[in-house]
């Protein structure tokens, strides 16, 4: 199995050909196209968009516009002014949880997040329920790391204000049941958001038809910059939020004792825009759809099932979460009585790149009853190669560390 995309299309990997990179669902490598767009929007066309009369700034505005337009067509999402630029998933569910959460819960409301969240939509609606005297209900996992529909359809109920959960687990693959999610919450009228970080990069979003009221998603992991997501949202929801942060062109009038707010999507972003990271995000979309994101998900599901085989062989391996043929590119194991940290440091003497540790889910880690796992994760431009030297470097550390 090939990779899908050539690697010369990603010069950090193309000038280290012997670097096996298995960390994408950490960040991706950026392919040249990003890289491109990136900087022709700062040689070509430069200026603070919105502000300017002059033709150069107009420029800038409309290229943002363009970004923003290619985005929503990547997400299925067709109200472009409901594609909001964030500085990535983290920061778009705190702006939620900080914004409606602050509007919206009152004592004795509820929210509920799965056990299997990563802290970025965890720790966020954890403090907003203690902020406003709400409860925090974590819904427990069913055996594969999904969320447990029967177990959440009987927790919810009218008190619950928000459901938020992954669309993808950063740690077991695990792709949830998001039409089930919703409708248990529509059930209840409370608010869905969905986690995208590791659901976007990896397969078809289909915004418009998901169901979720809010969507996150980060660039970096789909092969974007750094710095740079995107909060998607319906359109009454949006409307109904109040701005998370104030200032720049997010004000319809600013008088001296109230202010008013812009139309959408400016009412959601205060201050100069990154737009460079919109044009580096648009441009990764535009990769992604060349490619075509069902080829996306079917090279990782290939790849994955590989590596769940040759992985799961090896002796004294424990492989978590849902069988090969129901994860998306992410495999989490341990491996006999090896530290993960050790064995990523000796997986690193090979040039083989694997994230080791609680992932950013410490929730997750306690309900599995781990400290820590190894974690591979696969994308475009890995091959079979990667899997069989994966397999084999682990084999070399368990005789390094004379389990064998
Ligand atoms: C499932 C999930 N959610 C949220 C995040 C946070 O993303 P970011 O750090 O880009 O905001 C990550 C990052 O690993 C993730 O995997």
């Amino acid at each position: 199995m090939a990779a899908l995309v050539p690697r010369s299309d990603f010069t950090l990997l193309s000038c280290n050909p012997a670097l096996v990179y298995l960390d994408s669902a950490a960040t991706a490598q950026k392919p040249r196209a990003v890289l491109d767009a990136m900087s022709d929007f700062y040689e070509s066309e430069y200026a603070n968009p919105h502000r300017g009369a002059y033709a150069l700034s107009a420029r800038a505005t409309e290229r943002y516009a363009r970004a923003r337009a290619a985005v929503a067509r990547f997400f299925g999402a067709r109200d472009e002014a409901c594609v909001i630029f964030t500085r990535g998933t983290t920061d778009s569910i705190n702006a939620v949880a900080a914004a409606w959460g602050r509007a919206n819960l009152r004592p004795g409301d509820e929210v509920i997040v799965t056990g299997a969240e990563h802290h970025a939509n965890f720790v966020p609606w954890q403090q907003i329920a203690i902020e406003r005297g709400a409860t925090f209900t974590i819904c427990p996992l069913a055996e594969d790391g999904r969320a447990d529909v029967e177990a959440l359809a009987s927790l919810a109920s009218p008190k619950t204000r928000v459901i938020a959960f992954n669309h993808v687990s950063n740690v077991l693959g695990a792709i949830n049941p998001v039409a089930e999610i919703v409708s248990i919450a529509r059930s209840v009228g409370a608010l869905t958001v969905c986690d995208g970080a590791q659901g976007a990069p990896h397969m078809s979003v289909g915004f418009d038809a998901l169901g979720a009221d809010l969507y996150a998603a980060s660039a970096h992991k789909m092969l974007g910059p750094m710095g740079t997501g995107v909060l998607i949202g319906r359109r009454e929801v949006l409307e109904s939020m109040p701005p998370y942060q104030t200032g720049g062109d997010m004000i319809a009038f600013v008088g001296d004792e109230h202010t008013t707010w812009n139309t959408l999507p400016h009412k959601l972003e205060a201050g100069t825009p990154n737009v460079a990271g919109a044009v580096g995000l648009a441009a990764a979309c535009d990769y992604l759809t060349s490619i075509g994101m069902d080829a996306v998900a079917a090279h990782e599901r290939a790849l994955v099932r590989l590596a769940y085989e040759r992985v799961s062989a090896i002796e004294g391996v424990r492989v978590h979460g849902p069988g090969a043929s129901e994860r998306s590119g992410v495999l989490s194991f341990t491996l006999g009585d090896i530290h993960p940290h050790d064995l990523a440091t000796l997986l690193d003497e090979r040039h083989i790149c694997i994230r080791a540790g609680h992932h950013c889910a410490q929730p997750l880690m306690r309900r599995l009853g781990v400290a820590a796992t190894a974690r591979a994760s696969f994308y475009v431009y890995n091959d079979e190669n990667d899997v069989e030297l994966l397999a084999s470097a682990l084999e070399s550390a368990k005789r390094i560390f004379a389990l064998a």
